[in-house]
């Protein structure tokens, strides 16, 4: 926790880089407003300011001039009007940034919702890293709001001041030690304050984790039913409240702190140079040394409160620069992550003809993680070749998808796709050449059209979605539902929204797959959740549909493999065993044992 916290000290320099940075961004989403806001808010603050010192300045003068009462008047009405144009300025423009922020912060989540897109998919394995992620899209709008804001206050705050201390210095330059001196003291306490809520907000946030994650599994649907028929209600219970404890713990610990800062804040700027000290000294010049007149006690006293009032204002703005300086770290760090596969632009032709797939001793680690998920691995997949991988839970194959998928690199080795690295081609020409389905496929709140066609669409979607539907035996269903593949499926948006088995939502995971055209099928364990006469139509399906495709397949139920050119056995990241059903069955090693185990449970066809 401490480690984390030590990260966060950043210079001043940098500080101020940062909030550039972030005030450069903010002009990139939409210049003419930024730009409005950060005059506007100039022009009302120094019109403010300088209107409550002057006009009480020039009234009390005029009296003490002994004006007449119709002149005294009209510099009251002409105040008065001044301040009402003001006024009405301030509300018009403000309404008119509360409806443009809208705009524009649809516009920052639509650039971040790209990017985390685009994010490598190692990010997410690597909780830091998606801590970070997470907190710059969440703390995006505003600290983009904040950062704007501040540093229009701080040229508007400064041109009060100065303004101000002018029409002071004219009468007695030793008036503005006060508001001077408590400017100084609030700048010390308030960053002290402010750096530790900011300690106090990240140590939160940490030990947090443990119970938000409690929140969100006891209201997320996919996890009902486990919450209340499995015991892990108590665990996850216990977890929750260990980790309100020990946030209870890190606001006492901080808390304490801040208390004490904030009450010297008020006891010395407050209290005794406000209140107590700078009436007492401007008594004193206006009746023990007669220097100004009575009129100018009055008028002093508000200039004085006023400037002390703008440099507080200037404290705040310190503080919140410090405070977007730090925040933006997380910020620049997502804005400016090179995003690095997702990007790959390549520089060859991908092959236009199926090309042979090469496996050239591959070895991969997880970012992180000690031990290789896949070592050495040795395979050659010829055109139009059907292979399957088999192996237990965690022994490599769905890694190896990921890899051959490049959602990562490898470590080691190399995959080659005709003559060339896989690296060598655009992204999404490779890609677009592969059919996939995961092990861990989703369902998302669209249509079932939507979910089956996702970035596909053009005029001949339709009819797409219905024969890929019923290329992966979904015909059946489809039928059944009323709306036919307008269907709203989940219930996230809609009550009469579509509720899939696990049977059926796996076969809108295939259907996704034959909606595009693909050289290469890869399929994780598509039949995991099938029951044995759908895996038998999806079987006869594949070989139909994707007879001139190479394809890859990864299942448990050996039956279903045994039809493979040839078998790769997987066993910790390592191939144990390859060659034919046949060969397998005649070595007589793992595969054969496994093979026969199954073969107890399941009737072959
Ligand atoms: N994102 C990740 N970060 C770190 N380690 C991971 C990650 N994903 C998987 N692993 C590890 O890599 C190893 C291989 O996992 P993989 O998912 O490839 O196995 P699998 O053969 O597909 O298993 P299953 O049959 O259960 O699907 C496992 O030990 C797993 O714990
Ligand atoms: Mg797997």
């Amino acid at each position: 926790m401490n480690n984390h916290i030590e990260r966060e000290k950043i210079p001043f320099k940098k500080i101020i880089s940062n909030n550039l940075f972030v005030f450069r961004y903010a002009l990139s989403m939409n210049p003419k407003v930024i730009i409005f806001s950060f005059f506007t808010n100039i022009i009302t603050t120094v019109g403010f300011s300088l209107f409550s010192t002057l006009m009480l300045k020039m009234v009390i003068d005029a009296v003490m001039a002994k004006k007449t009462f119709r002149e005294i008047l009209t510099i009251i009405l002409i105040g008065m009007t001044a301040i009402i144009i003001l006024e009405v300025f301030n509300i018009c423009t403000n309404q008119y940034f509360e409806a443009k922020i809208t705009n524009i912060s649809g516009k920052i989540q639509r650039v971040f919702i790209k990017k985390a897109a685009r994010i490598d998919l190692m990010c997410y394995d690597n909780p830091k890293y998606f801590d970070d992620y997470v907190i710059a899209a969440a703390q995006a709008e505003e600290m983009l709001g904040l950062c704007v804001t501040s540093l229009s206050s701080l040229i508007s705050s400064s041109i009060a001041v100065l303004t101000i201390s002018g029409i002071i210095f004219t009468i007695n330059p030793i008036i503005t030690v006060f508001p001077v001196t408590g400017f100084f003291v609030n700048l010390f306490t308030r960053y002290q304050i402010i750096k530790t809520e900011y300690e106090m907000n990240m140590a939160k946030k940490i030990v947090a984790r443990k119970s938000d994650y409690s929140k969100r599994v006891f209201y997320q649907p996919e996890y009902a039913k486990e919450i209340k028929l499995s015991g892990i209600a108590t665990p996850l219970r216990n977890q929750f409240d260990e980790s309100i404890e020990e946030q209870r713990t890190v606001a006492k610990k901080y808390g304490i702190k801040i208390a004490v800062y904030s009450l010297i804040n008020w006891i010395t700027v407050f209290t005794f140079l406000s209140f107590f000290c700078l009436p007492a000294y401007l008594g004193y010049l206006a009746l023990v040394r007669k220097e100004i007149a009575l009129g100018d006690v009055a008028s002093m006293n508000t200039a004085a409160n006023s400037v002390r009032g703008r440099l507080d204002q200037l404290n705040y703005v310190f503080a919140d620069i410090q405070k977007v300086g730090l925040y933006a770290e997380r910020f620049r760090k997502f804005v400016e992550y090179e995003v690095n596969i997702e990007e790959s632009k390549g520089t060859k032709e991908l092959p236009s003809e199926l090309s042979i797939i090469e496996i050239k001793n591959m070895s991969f680690k997880y970012d992180g993680s000690e031990n290789y998920a896949l070592k050495n691995i040795n395979i050659t997949i010829n055109p139009k070749e059907k292979i399957a991988l088999v192996g237990h839970n965690g022994a490599g194959k769905t890694t190896f998808v990921k890899l051959l998928m490049r959602l990562y690199d490898v470590t080691e080795g190399e995959i080659t796709y005709g003559d060339s690295n896989i690296k060598d081609f655009s992204i999404k020409d490779y890609r677009d050449n592969i059919g996939v389905v995961f092990q861990d496929y989703q369902v998302y709140a669209a249509t079932l059209s939507e979910n089956v066609i996702m970035d596909n669409l053009n005029e001949n979607s339709e009819e797409v979605a219905l024969t890929s539907l019923q290329k992966a035996d979904f015909s059946k269903k489809l039928q059944s539902l009323s709306m036919g593949i307008d269907t709203e499926l989940t219930r996230e948006f809609s009550d009469d929204g579509t509720a899939f088995s696990g049977g059926e939502a796996q076969k809108l995971a295939i259907a996704r797959m034959f909606a595009k055209p693909f050289k290469v099928a890869i399929l994780d364990e598509p039949s995991s959740a099938l029951d044995p006469i759908a895996e038998y139509k999806l079987n006869k399906s594949m070989m139909e549909n994707a007879e001139d495709a190479s394809i890859i397949f990864i299942s448990h139920r050996l039956s279903t493999t045994k039809i493979a050119d040839k078998i790769y056995m997987f066993e910790n990241g390592e191939i144990i065993e390859e060659g034919t059903h046949a060969q397998l069955m005649e070595k007589q090693g793992k595969y054969a044992t496994m093979f026969e185990k199954q073969a107890h449970y399941y009737v072959e066809e």
